[in-house]
């Protein structure tokens, strides 16, 4: 168990779902998406945040920044478009204001991160550097860099191998797990997660949402007050499948956390299949705020149908065999 482990979450006993993220050792792979379970212990009210792998926050930057105009949100075919623009209290307010719940609540807790030039990477994570060496329940970071560079004309900085080395190489002084969570709309996803784990991360969380729009035709005008916003949701899941098998692919040992689209047992148990080592769960908490409880206990009874025992015997299945004797240690490749 890491040293940041913390309590127990869950599983019956001859299933073993314990999941290794490099440094971080998680009792499931089942978490929450960053940004769909609040900045706190919201979801406490509906289950045990404890008993899932662990909660993502929503991303934080050094300071507060008051997000998007409305409005935010719009349902579209296949899924959701948010423009919510990463309105948050900063690093410092929340752990002031929403950190103490969480730690009450027995969480493990990943803490979102982001930034809109590289030097503000780099202030985020010295706060948390600060807030988690007295805060055993902040278990990892996750770097959202799927977010607009103002040194680069606005161009997020997924989109750019330089650019995300240089948001990972800014916050990786921190001295926790790190892992990049990139971006769906590039070509080069390969690419800028190579350019992500050379500069530092211990993993990839894969995918953010993707670029879309939606139209209000009464009003004739997008409906997002931002204009654009993030599809995401079940139209975002092969999407997502397919970032997932093609990083796998590419680091057959590097941490891979999937995401996108995840409702149940059978899509948490494809994204395993394609190559993740753990999953979150987004859009589906929004209408069920107990769908990572229930995800999670789906995934232990289908697990169990196709008779497996551990995650091991799951994780990359669907890869070729160079692939999965790659990333049983058998063969090695050039990673990353
Ligand atoms: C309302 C909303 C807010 C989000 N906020 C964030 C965020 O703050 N940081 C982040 O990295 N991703 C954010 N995301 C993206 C999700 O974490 C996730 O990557 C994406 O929604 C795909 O997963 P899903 O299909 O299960 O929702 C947000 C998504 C939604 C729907």
């Amino acid at each position: 168990m890491s040293p940041r482990g913390r309590r127990s979450g869950g599983g019956s006993p001859e299933l073993d779902l314990t999941t290794r993220l490099g440094p971080l050792v998680l009792p499931n792979p089942v978490m929450t998406a960053a940004g769909t379970a609040g900045h706190g212990a919201e979801l406490a009210a509906y289950f045990d945040l404890a008993s899932i792998g662990a909660v993502v926050v929503k991303s934080l930057s050094a300071e507060p920044w008051p997000g998007n105009p409305p409005p935010r949100v719009c349902p579209v075919p296949g899924g959701m478009l948010n423009s919510v623009g990463l309105q948050g209290p900063g690093v410092a307010g929340w752990a002031r204001e929403e950190l103490p719940r969480l730690e009450a609540s027995g969480a493990r807790v990943v803490v979102s991160l982001w930034g809109r030039r590289v030097e503000e990477f780099a202030q985020a994570a010295s706060l948390l550097e600060k807030v988690a060496a007295s805060s055993p329940a902040v278990v990892a970071v996750e770097l959202n860099v799927s977010c607009p560079n103002l040194e680069d004309r606005s161009r997020m900085f997924a989109h750019s191998p330089e650019a995300t080395a240089a948001a990972v190489a800014a916050a990786r002084r921190i001295r926790l797990p790190l892992f990049a969570k990139l971006s769906p709309n590039t070509s080069e996803l390969v690419e800028v997660a190579r350019a992500a784990l050379q500069a530092g991360a211990d993993g990839l969380t894969l995918t953010n949402t993707l670029l879309g729009l939606a139209i209000d035709t009464a009003e004739r005008r997008p409906a997002l007050g931002a204009g654009g916003g993030g599809l995401s949701g079940p139209a975002l899941h092969s999407v997502a499948l397919r970032a997932v098998f093609e990083c796998r692919r590419a680091f057959p040992a590097v941490p891979i956390i999937g995401v996108g689209g995840i409702s149940e047992g059978e899509g948490a148990l494809r994204m395993l299949m394609a190559g993740a080592d753990a999953v979150q769960v987004g859009t589906a908490t929004l209408a069920e705020p107990r769908a990572p409880a229930l995800v999670l206990a789906s995934l232990e009874r289908t697990l169990a149908r196709h008779g497996a025992t551990s995650l091991a015997a799951v994780v990359g299945s669907a890869q070729d065999d160079e692939t999965k004797a790659a990333m049983a240690g058998t063969r090695r490749r050039d990673e990353p």
